[in-house]
């Protein structure tokens, strides 16, 4: 073992938990951090409920990259180590689950991908895998320019519109296209209110310990949960048998992930042990695939249409970034009477677009932080995590340190060229995550966000009307307080 404070895998050959050796050895080091517990810093400018940013910042600026509180006994870690991040998501994943709000969250979405654990996560990523192949996802990418250029051309030139509700009714459409080949219905409207009304519950049922024992309570909030619960799950419920009635009938395959999902089957593992994760060999049970679908509709929708809102609020406050966006889309795309729409084919040459969507996912990430619990002690580095704490790190935070993104603040997208990005250490920047949770529908996200930049930038130049301030809401996804105003200048 060198005397250097190197990352360690655990030793093939030693045995759980043999490979945190003895604390008292040199290389070890107390993990630094407060030593009281969270509410003793109540009035702390840096203590916030609701704004967990605010107290990483902290821990980062007084103890380094890695540091630990307590919080109602719990253990947490926070770590801005691109290497110490590795570990967790990847080197050490299989010694980690998702942490306790996530896991809380299952009261909403069952065993979907997000919150189940192994081997149920492994089974069901594997039955889900098809439906989100590259090749697959291309097939999305007509879909979204077309209805992105009916957004656009519903826009009247010299408006002012809220940019932030135009990303979400955006990608509101995409997802009811591409996951369930349909309009926005009646029936995707009921999904999105009461998803809403659910997450706008969020941190009521994540405070809650043991929510799943309380749900039978007559509690006002536990009840309002119950009833939006029921009503989304019948909604949901209804679509699925649609589509399998459909199947059923022969229809042709409608080419939507819904239908993917129902006509994905797997194979049972050598132990035949298919029907322990609840499902059969011939495919996932209704429940199971509500749960995906649920999932899905959460995982995909606000996060593109936060990641949207940023990049069209960066590039109105970055004209010289806006002008090479602009040069792109008029090489690839033409200009006045021969300007078309992308296509599949334009994909690999919208580069620039590509990396204005990275530079924006680096300052504003949907997902802006993550964390994961240990299921037995770990080392990271010279630091010993003992089982059971909660290890968090953000890529809003190691986005913004400057140790990789030299002048973070600044928004450049040339940070995203191949050979800046072969520059830089792995998971410094990593907006999907990584290991075996990685987002699924990272492709898609992509896809989404390049063409909806692409076919919208054709056209107009929104431009910020400073009507409400600019103000960061770091809930499940970074989303922005108020409205974000904007006057489309036409190109
Ligand atoms: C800019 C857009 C998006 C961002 C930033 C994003 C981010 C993430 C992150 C960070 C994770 C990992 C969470 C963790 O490990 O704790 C994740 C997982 C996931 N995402 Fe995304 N996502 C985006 C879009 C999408 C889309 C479009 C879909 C589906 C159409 C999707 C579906 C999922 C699913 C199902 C998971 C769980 C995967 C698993 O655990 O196997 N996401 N996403």
């Amino acid at each position: 073992m060198s005397s250097t404070p190197t990352l360690e895998s655990p030793k093939p050959d030693c045995p759980t938990p043999c490979d945190s050796v003895a604390p008292s050895s040199p290389e070890r080091r107390k993990l630094p951090g407060l030593p009281h517990s969270l509410p003793y810093y109540a009035f702390k400018p840096w203590v916030k409920l609701g704004n967990p940013i605010l107290l990483f910042e902290y821990l980062l600026k007084t103890f380094g990259n890695i540091a630990h509180y307590r919080f109602m006994g719990t253990p947490i870690v926070f770590i801005n180590d691109p290497e110490y991040i590795r570990e967790v998501l990847v080197t050490q994943g299989s010694s980690f689950v998702k942490e306790r709000t996530v896991r809380r969250m299952k009261v909403l979405l069952g065993e979907g991908l997000i919150t189940s654990d192994d081997p149920i996560h492994m089974r069901q990523r594997k039955i889900a895998a098809p439906a989100f192949h590259r090749q697959r996802i291309a097939a999305y990418g007509d879909q979204i320019v077309s209805i992105a250029a009916g957004h656009r051309d519903r826009w009247q030139p010299g408006a002012t519109i809220d940019i932030a509700a135009e990303s979400m009714a955006l990608s509101l459409e995409i997802v009811a296209r591409t996951l369930f080949n349909t309009d926005v219905t009646p029936d995707i409207l009921a999904i999105n209110d009461e998803v809403n009304t659910i997450m706008g519950l969020y941190n009521f049922i994540v405070a809650f310990p043991k929510i799943e024992s309380f749900l039978h309570l007559p509690i006002p909030g536990i009840m309002k949960f119950r009833r939006s619960k029921a009503r989304l799950d019948a909604v949901v419920n209804r679509l699925i048998t649609e589509h399998r009635t459909a199947a059923a009938a022969g229809e042709p395959d409608r080419g939507d992930l819904l239908s993917m999902l129902l006509a994905s089957t797997y194979e049972p593992d050598e132990s035949g042990n298919a029907q322990s994760a609840g499902t059969s060999p011939e495919g996932m049970s209704d429940d199971q695939v509500r749960d995906e679908v649920l999932t899905i509709f959460l995982a995909g929708y606000e996060t593109v249409a936060n990641a949207l809102t940023w990049t069209w609020y960066l590039l109105s406050q970055n004209p010289e970034v806006e002008v090479r966006l602009h040069a792109e889309l008029d090489a690839v795309l033409g200009t006045g009477a021969d300007q078309r729409l992308p296509t599949l084919a334009d994909y690999p040459n919208l580069r620039y677009t590509e990396q204005v969507f990275a530079e924006s996912m680096r300052l504003y990430p949907p997902a802006w932080a993550m964390g994961r619990m240990s299921t037995r002690e770990i080392q990271l580095g010279p630091y010993t995590v003992p089982a059971g704490s909660h290890v968090f790190f953000s890529q809003y935070i190691l986005g913004r340190t400057p140790e990789y993104f030299p002048d973070p603040l600044r928004f450049d997208p040339d940070r995203f060229t191949p050979e800046a990005k072969a520059a830089r250490p792995k998971y410094t920047y990593f907006p999907f995550g990584g290991g075996s949770r990685q987002c699924i529908g990272e492709s898609f996200a992509w896809m989404e966000g390049v063409f909806s930049i692409a076919t919208i930038a054709q056209r107009f130049r929104p431009r910020f009307v400073p009507t409400y301030p600019i103000v960061l809401q770091p809930k499940i996804t970074l989303r922005h307080k108020y409205p974000v105003m904007m006057e489309l200048v036409p190109r």
